[in-house]
């Protein structure tokens, strides 16, 4: 295929990016996305903050200006995030423990009604290890009233609300084997051993000089995958320019390509121009949607051109 998202598929994976709303009217935006990807991810439109910023309130507007766009285009739509500590609204953290669990149940299931067989897989729960050498859970309204046990509710009610969704943990700095990623590694297994629903894990793949693409990159999605899971890129972008660069991109492509269950790689944006990193080049269209050499080092990689 001569796009990121025909080379991919050929290799029977996905190709997608992360997606803002307020960028679709940008021609040259809309172009590019509909030209190179067969995947969006809704950068902030799907997250609490965003569809249920009053309890009880659900808004979806620009989140289904995204899913409405990828559908039309016959693109797959990875739904992102369910519960997350951040981008959570204030009331949210208020709340009794016997309150918040219904919330985050409600929320669950109100976002994956919505979208009830229509999105490839969901981030049902997003970043709740902490960083650093010990493995433990984040401090959030959600681990601090529910304790651990939330992930789990949190998994069990996404499956019964919408079955045909891939249910994914989501997290970053877990690309490589380090003792962040052995507990979700953990996690994973113990929720395989007793049926707790899980379809795939997460690797976000932000990526900069000090947190390079990982040596063991490859052998630590394998070792996921061998649990029984799926495994995807969901938010790579990677900083510097040029060959460098390139380079580092060539290997996150490879190390996924060599994963069986690998499904799929997502940028997280389209140009530089709009990247959360705002003072970085870390995607692989410039500023003015140029292909850059990581473009290239990409499509090449999938065995495109
Ligand atoms: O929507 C408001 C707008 O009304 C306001 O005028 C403006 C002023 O600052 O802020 C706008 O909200 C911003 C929002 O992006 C939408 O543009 C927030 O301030 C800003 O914090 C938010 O940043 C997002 C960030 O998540 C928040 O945590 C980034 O766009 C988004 O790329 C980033 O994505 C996360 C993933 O969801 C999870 N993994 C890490 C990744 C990178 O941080």
């Amino acid at each position: 295929g001569s796009t990121l998202g025909a080379a991919a598929s050929a290799q029977g994976r996905y190709f997608g990016t992360a997606v803002a709303a307020n960028h679709l009217g940008e021609a040259q935006y809309a172009s590019t996305l509909d030209t190179e990807f067969n995947s969006v991810t809704p950068e902030n439109e799907m997250k609490w903050d965003a569809t249920e910023p009053n309890k009880g309130s659900f808004t979806f507007t620009s989140a289904d200006q995204i899913f409405t766009h990828a559908q039309s285009k016959g693109m797959k739509v990875r739904g992102h995030t369910l519960v997350w500590h951040s981008q959570l609204p204030g009331w949210v953290s208020g709340l009794s423990a016997t309150d918040l669990r219904a919330a985050m149940n409600n929320h669950i299931t109100q976002l994956m009604q919505h979208y009830k067989g229509k999105i490839y897989a969901w981030d049902v729960v997003n970043e709740a290890f902490q960083d650093g050498g010990n493995g433990a859970r984040r401090s959030s309204p959600f681990q601090d009233k529910l304790g651990d046990g939330f992930i789990e509710e949190a998994f069990r009610t996404a499956r019964t609300v919408d079955p045909d969704a891939k249910l994914c943990y989501n997290d970053y700095n877990t690309d490589g084997v380090n003792a962040k990623s052995t507990a979700v590694y953990n996690m994973v297994k113990d929720f395989k051993a007793r049926g707790v629903p899980i379809d795939c894990v997460g690797f976000q793949g932000h990526f900069n000089s000090q947190s390079p693409v990982p040596s063991d990159f490859q052998a630590n999605l394998q070792r996921f995958a061998d649990l029984g899971v799926d495994v995807q890129l969901t938010e790579l972008d990677i900083e510097g320019s040029g060959s460098a660069q390139a380079a580092n991109y060539t290997k996150v492509v490879n190390g996924c390509l060599a994963v069986t269950r690998c499904t799929g790689i997502t940028v997280w944006g389209i140009t530089d121009k709009y990247s959360w990193r705002s003072s970085g080049t870390p995607l692989l269209f410039d500023n003015n949607y140029n292909k850059k050499d990581a473009y290239n080092a990409v499509l090449t990689a999938l065995g495109g051109g």
